[in-house]
């Protein structure tokens, strides 16, 4: 079985619909950690060798944030920038993550319509998480499709509990090896091998 970490940051929870309710469906997973970067690191002081060893211990590596100005909550930045060292990540010596796995797991509040040439946000989803995309590439990671919820101001509770069934099926999916390279290559999100 591969071991997921989700790398959690959410910048205001109290006030969440959506993240909330993930959440209660990927913790306590048998081979999930759930790693709540806002809770540990309020001040933004990231303890790094932490951060590095729980890479390590772990085989796929998953950003689970809302979007925010078309990226991620300032924390995981300052994570990035902190824990993915020089010849430790990547660089001539650095080999640490070669063969591992990265994916993100986001809420828009706009619709996907909105996230196409024709739409108001222009780009598709995968244009904007490029950064994270070439993060993974320069790491020698693979990059997997984002599993994405849209629409959030307008969503129901059902539908956010739909999407919280769909991640936690997909996590132990992807967890037991059950989802191949070829499929995962073939769709947009994630959510669609759901
Ligand atoms: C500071 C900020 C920036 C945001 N930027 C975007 C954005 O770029 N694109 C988008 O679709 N929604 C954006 N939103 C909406 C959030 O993504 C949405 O409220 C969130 O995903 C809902 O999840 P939650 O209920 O767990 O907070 C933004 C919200 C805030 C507060």
């Amino acid at each position: 079985m591969a071991k997921v970490l989700i790398q959690f940051a959410h910048p205001a929870l109290s006030k969440s619909k959506v993240h909330k309710v993930l959440m209660s469906y990927c913790k306590n997973l048998e081979n999930v950690t759930f790693n709540d970067l806002y809770e540990l690191y309020p001040d933004m002081y990231i303890d790094i060798d932490r951060e590095q060893e729980l890479l390590l211990q772990h085989d796929i590596v998953v950003f689970q944030h809302p979007f925010y100005w078309y990226s991620a909550p300032a924390i995981i930045k300052q994570w990035c920038d902190l824990v993915l060292e020089h010849n430790w990540a990547y660089g001539t010596k650095g080999t640490a993550l070669n063969g591992k796995k990265m994916l993100n797991v986001i809420s828009c509040g706009a619709g996907k319509d909105a996230y196409s040439s024709a739409g108001h946000n222009r780009y598709p989803v995968r244009q904007f998480l490029l950064p994270f995309d070439q993060t993974a590439n320069l790491c020698k990671m693979e990059y997997w499709p984002p599993f994405v919820v849209h629409g959030t101001h307008r969503i129901h509770q059902d539908v956010i509990v739909q999407h919280g069934e769909q991640y936690r099926y997909l996590l132990q999916a992807l967890a037991n090896d059950d989802i191949s390279s070829d499929q995962l290559r073939q769709v947009e999100y994630l959510n669609e091998l759901a």
